[in-house]
Parts: structure tokens; C-alpha cells; sequence
């Protein structure tokens, strides 16, 4: 018999996660430090990396992101692997996610103003309508049966990001293949996706797809962390953006386009850009796993659903309750800018510190019984969405989304069940959904 694998190694493989996530070996590491030191294996052809700390406590979690000047998103980028190359770290750091202030607050706040009133109240109505239309095509007839991820789940996102972008809706389907290259990188089901029928979308999706890289003779493709490995997704923003500033719809990049900052800057074609492929990452696939996830919590808890069904004014509560069990995004990376302390373990200049939102989630000194699934828990402080500066921009439209669909779900069916088994993905950074059988009764 092999003799047990230590639990940093566990939790840094992406392969442990094709199981689960291994709560167990987090609750150990966390219950004994603070903070644990991860050495980084080499892992799925990619080299041993210097190691990192894994931020595990709530309040620890909060500290790290709440001091960008010492626990930066720049300097190292916020993915746990280091780009591969001095350029590469430049071209990510060119994305407000990999910024510090003050040059992250100047996007931040043109962005957060761009999110009007007035479009995020349409945006709520249409996914409320792109919820029942899913649901109508999906829960209506004798079938009784489906793929949740694919069937139900993926596609809401898209429309949202689709309407958020202002992107014409036969083309979403890029988005969907965009966000699998990327986050999907660790699994070979994803890391080439090309869903995507060129015929279904506009002139502007073809004169983009023409510039989509082919795998090579291993199927691999070029990193999607840099520019070179997305031409298409760039070649697609640069002609969604031309058109906007052209012919300006109501969504919000075309309200972001047209605005100006205090200084009368406006937003660049490179900013733009760069902001497109955050937004088509971010906002897809954290919510293709969320709601899968979230969807998993009910199965597995029958009382749930009924008591949902008896009572929806316990949606809001749930939604928090469902995001928190699952944690679709993992963790997070910054990189320590000085010497400091950590829950008492000093952290030397330029290590890497990777919270773990999972572990944060089910951190017992803040949330009792921390793995029991309670749609009524209250409070329900969980670091879903992350914290400080770079609190997610999206957190509205994901709780709505995840409200709207199960809200749908809940209302036409009297239970729903597992069909057959989950299949879950190759992934550390994302807690990932690839298949959902479930059934229901109507
Ligand atoms: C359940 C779904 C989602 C989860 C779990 C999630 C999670 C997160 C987390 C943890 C961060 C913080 C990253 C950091 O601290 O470095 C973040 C940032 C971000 N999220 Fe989300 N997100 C979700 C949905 C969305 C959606 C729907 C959108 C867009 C429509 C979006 C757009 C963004 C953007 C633009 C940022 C960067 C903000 C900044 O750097 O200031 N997210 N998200």
C-alpha cells in the first residue's frame, strides 16, 4: 500500500477535485495553522513552481484582500502558476483583475459607473425571462430527464454576459468556448472547445474565428493566458468595440465606451479589450459551476427543496446558502510586496499567498456546523464573491441569476433527483461541473 500522499499535496493537484474537494484534508491544515506552506509539484506537464502559502482562515482571508499595498494582484498576477514569461505577466497585468490601486480604482470606478440603474434593472428582467424560457424548453413535456450542466445551466450565463456585453446573441456561443480555453486549461474535455458553429453566428464572429489557433499534433494549445494564445477573442473585441462607438446599444460596455473620467479619459481600444476577456471569463464560468452546484445542494438535500417550494420567500437566503456550500471559485493568488506576518507565520518578501475561499467558506469559528447545508443560516458572511478592493463586479448579477433559475426549477417540478453520476473538473482553481444527470417529477 502507498503510504498516504500529505494534504498540501492533495489540495495543489488538480486531479484530487475530478473526486471532490477535499474538505477533510483542508479542516486538518486548517484547524493546525492559520496558514499552510504548499509546495507546487509539477502537475499536468506544467514545472514545480516555488511553493506558496494557503491563506485558510475567514479572517485571515479578509486581511490578505483587504491590503492590496502588501498583498498585491500585480506583481505576481493572481493565478497560482506564475505567467510564463516576463511578457505574459505584463499582458495579464493589463486586466484590472491583476491591478493595485490607483491604477485599478481609475477602471473599477468607470466600470461600476457604467453598471447604471437603469441597465441593471434591465439586466434583471431579461434573465428572469432567459430563466423561464430555459425552463419552458426544458421542464416542459413527458421527458423527465436532462444534463443540468449542459442543458440547464450553460446557458444562462451566456445570455447575461451576452446582454452585459452587448454581444448579438447568435454569437454567445464563442463566449462559452473563450472561458472553457481559459479556465478550462487543466482539463483536456475543455482546454480546445470549439462549440462553436461559425455558420450560426454574424460576419463579425466569422472574421474572428478565422484567427482561432489549432491544437497541435497533441491536441494542446497555445497558452490562453496570453494574447497570442486568444487572437480570436481579441480580433472579436476589436470589432464589438468598433461597432458600439459606432452605433451605441443600451448595454453597459457601449455606456463604459462612451463615458469619460474626471480627467476626461476615456477607455482605450487595449482597455477595452482586456476588459472583454475578464468579463467573458469571469462571468461564465464561475456561474456554468455555480448553478450546477448550487442545483447539487438541493439534490442532495430533499427537505430543502420542499421547503423552498412551501415557502419562496426563503430564495434570497438560500441562493447565499447554495453559493457558500459550493464555492465555485477556489482561491486566489497575491504576492507578498514585503516581509509580514501572517496568523503568526511570516511571510518573506515576494511569496505567493493563495486564499482559499473554500476553506474560508467552511471556517467553523465563523459559521457553525460549517458543513451542514442551512438555507436559513443567517449570518451568512461567506467570501463567495471575494472581499476589498477587487470585490467581484458581477456578485449582483450572479445572485440573480442563480435566484431566477431555481426560483423556475423549484416551481415546475415536485422533486428533483440525481439521474446518474456527476462528473466534476480537473481543476484547482474552479470547483467545476462538467455533467449534471439529474431527474423530476413535474
Ligand atoms: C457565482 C459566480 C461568480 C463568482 C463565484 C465570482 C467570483 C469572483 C471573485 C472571488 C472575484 C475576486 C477576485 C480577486 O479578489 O482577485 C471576482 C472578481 C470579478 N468578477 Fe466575479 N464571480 C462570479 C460572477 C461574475 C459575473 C457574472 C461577472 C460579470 C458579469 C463577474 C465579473 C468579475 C470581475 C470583472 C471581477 C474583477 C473585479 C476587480 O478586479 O475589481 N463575476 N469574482
Amino acid at each position: 500500500m502507498s503510504p498516504a500522499r500529505p494534504d498540501p499535496e492533495v489540495i495543489f493537484d488538480p486531479a484530487t477535485y475530478v473526486e471532490g474537494v477535499p474538505f477533510e484534508a483542508l479542516a486538518r491544515l486548517r484547524r493546525a495553522a492559520p496558514v499552510a506552506w504548499v509546495p507546487e509539484t509539477p502537475v499536468l506537464g506544467w514545472p514545480a513552481g516555488p511553493g506558496f502559502w494557503l491563506v485558510l482562515r475567514h479572517a485571515d482571508v479578509q486581511s490578505v484582500l483587504a491590503r492590496p499595498q502588501l498583498f498585491s494582484s500585480a506583481r505576481g498576477a493572481t493565478q497560482i502558476r506564475d505567467p510564463a514569461t516576463p511578457q505574459a505577466l505584463g499582458y495579464v497585468r493589463q486586466m484590472m483583475l491583476n491591478m493595485d490601486p490607483p491604477d485599478h480604482s481609475r477602471l473599477r470606478r468607470l466600470l461600476s459607473r457604467a453598471f447604471t440603474r437603469r441597465a441593471v434593472s434591465q439586466l434583471e428582467h431579461r434573465i428572469r425571462g432567459h430563466a423561464r424560457a430555459i425552463c419552458d424548453r426544458v421542464f416542459t413535456g413527458p421527458r423527465g430527464e436532462c444534463d443540468f450542466a449542459k442543458e440547464v445551466a450553460a446557458d444562462l450565463p451566456l445570455l447575461t454576459l451576452a446582454d452585459v456585453l452587448g454581444v448579438p446573441h447568435q454569437d454567445r456561443g464563442l463566449l462559452f468556448d473563450w472561458s472553457n480555453r481559459v479556465i478550462g486549461y487543466q482539463d483536456p474535455d475543455y482546454a480546445a472547445s470549439a462549440e462553436f458553429d461559425p455558420a450560426a453566428g454574424t460576419p463579425m464572429a466569422r472574421r474572428a474565428l478565422a484567427l482561432r489557433p489549432v491544437p497541435g499534433s497533441d491536441g494542446s494549445m497555445p497558452d490562453p493566458r496570453t494574447r497570442d494564445g486568444m487572437p480570436d477573442l481579441y480580433a472579436y473585441a476589436h470589432l464589438l468595440a468598433e461597432e458600439k462607438r459606432r452605433r451605441p446599444g443600451d448595454d453597459v460596455m457601449s455606456i463604459l465606451l462612451a463615458e469619460a473620467d474626471e480627467d476626461g479619459g476615456r477607455v482605450s481600444a487595449a482597455e477595452f479589450e482586456n476588459m472583454f476577456w475578464l468579463f467573458a471569463v469571469a462571468g461564465n464560468e464561475t456561474l456554468r459551476n455555480g448553478l450546477p452546484g448550487a442545483c447539487i445542494a438541493l439534490l442532495e438535500h430533499p427537505g430543502a427543496q420542499d421547503d423552498l417550494r412551501a415557502d419562496p420567500a426563503l430564495m434570497p437566503g438560500a441562493a447565499e446558502e447554495m453559493l457558500r456550500w459550493w464555492t465555485p471559485v477556489m482561491t486566489f493568488r497575491r504576492t507578498a510586496t514585503g516581509e509580514c506576518e501572517l496568523g503568526g507565520q511570516v511571510i518573506g518578501e515576494g511569496d505567493k499567498v493563495v486564499v482559499s475561499f473554500t476553506s474560508a467558506n467552511r471556517d467553523e469559528a465563523v459559521f457553525p456546523d460549517p458543513g451542514r447545508f442551512d438555507i436559513r443560516r443567517h449570518p451568512n458572511p461567506h467570501l463567495v464573491f471575494g472581499y476589498g478592493p477587487h470585490f467581484c463586479l458581477g456578485a449582483h448579477l450572479a445572485r440573480t441569476q442563480v435566484r431566477a433559475l431555481f426560483e423556475e426549477v423549484l416551481g415546475r417540478t415536485s422533486t428533483l433527483r440525481f439521474a446518474g453520476q456527476p462528473a466534476y473538473l480537473r481543476s484547482n482553481f474552479q470547483r467545476g461541473v462538467k455533467r449534471l444527470p439529474i431527474a423530476w417529477t413535474a
